[in-house]
């Protein structure tokens, strides 16, 4: 996608028109300091309020790590629910993905459950008053139906415009991709029938990740879905060995008016028909490898809207157990995200 991006610059100067086309590479990750390097995959990041960041990752029945800053020092406070979950299917004691929610005080904490390239899976969520250690309540499953050979229950995003406003949950890992069902209030359970909003149509369809935001352009309310396309975990050593930079993770946005449906990328291509526009992916020059899992929020300590992932850095190695924890301001002036150094 890096080649493809480039190569359209060289060639059509001229339809070079807003910040996103005119970059010639994506910038390094932020500053991380404390437990950036670790198992730290698909992380979801909420300020408290209160001058504490809280970090939630896949494994160790989700890692809650907590700073003072988007860029640390991270300290790692160990388990949010030690005892695995409630959900009564094979890695119930493993669970991934993570996407907290602050609803009326109440932090609501979607994860699933599944085993690598299955189906057989599914999203579950818990509550705290407070996100700290030992004060999770896990509730199970919130109920999107199973029978449907669409889907990969996994990877859930909790959305929510304004605290008025109706609850939809994205989700969804290969197969035909993103969708998304409404919620119940509290968003507990689910409320209705899944849409589609993303897919892609080639095989295997690498697309997962989903994460929600919206931002007004010049008066206009615009729902932005970022997900991660590519090969995420590759070593040297796995089968296939590692992907080129045009293969493995990275990260694209779509955007709608509405939050529901609609999607389409920056050169107006559909979603559900392929689109989507890499908005950060490999740099060499800057020690990046795959990045993605992201999430996207206002951190008042930036005072800037903040996309965090994670990522690998190939100085340091490629292991399951070496990804990095990365962070970058989002510009939004052109009306499409753009990461910035
Ligand atoms: C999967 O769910 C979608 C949305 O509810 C529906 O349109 C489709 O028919 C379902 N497919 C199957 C096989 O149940």
């Amino acid at each position: 996608m890096i080649t493809g991006l480039l190569t359209a610059l060289c060639v059509l100067p001229s339809l070079i028109t807003a910040g996103p086309l005119a970059k010639r590479d994506f910038p390094p990750a932020g500053a991380c300091s404390g437990y950036c390097q670790g198992d730290l995959h698909d992380p979801s990041v909420v300020y408290d309020g209160q001058g504490t960041y809280y970090r939630f990752t896949t494994d160790h029945k989700i890692t809650i790590s907590t700073a003072p800053s988007i860029a640390g020092p991270w300290t790692n406070q160990g388990s949010a629910l030690p005892d695995g979950s409630m959900i009564d299917l094979p890695g119930n004691m493993d669970l991934w993905a993570p996407d907290v929610f602050n609803y009326n005080g109440i932090y609501y904490m979607y994860y699933s459950v599944s085993t690598i390239g299955s189906q057989n899976s599914d999203i579950g969520v818990a509550t705290s008053p407070s996100m700290a250690v030992g004060t999770w309540t896990d509730h199970g499953s919130i109920g999107i139906p199973s029978n449907n050979a669409s889907w990969n229950r996994i990877d859930p995003n909790l959305f929510q415009h304004d605290a008025n406003a109706p609850f939809y949950l994205s989700f969804g890992s290969f197969w035909a991709n993103i969708w998304q069902v409404p919620m119940q209030n509290p968003p507990l359970r689910v409320a209705g029938e899944a849409v589609h909003l993303e897919q892609n149509l080639t095989p295997p369809a690498p697309d997962e990740g989903s994460y929600q935001f919206w931002y007004p352009v010049n008066g206009v309310q615009y729902y932005y879905l970022f997900f991660s396309n590519g090969i995420c975990c590759n070593t040297p050593s796995s089968p296939g060995g590692l992907p080129s930079a045009a293969d493995a993770y990275k990260v694209k946005v779509c955007r709608s008016t509405s939050p529901t449906g609609g999607f389409v990328d920056q050169n107006g291509v559909d979603c559900l028909q392929s689109g989507g526009t890499v908005i950060y992916a490999s740099s060499a020059a800057n020690d990046v490898y795959a990045p993605g899992g992201q999430g996207v929020f206002y951190d008042p300590g930036q005072d800037s809207i903040v996309m965090y992932y994670h990522y690998v850095k190939p100085s340091v190695g490629y292991e399951y157990n070496q990804f990095q924890f990365g962070w970058n301001k989002l510009d939004f002036s052109s009306g499409w995200p753009v990461v910035v150094a």
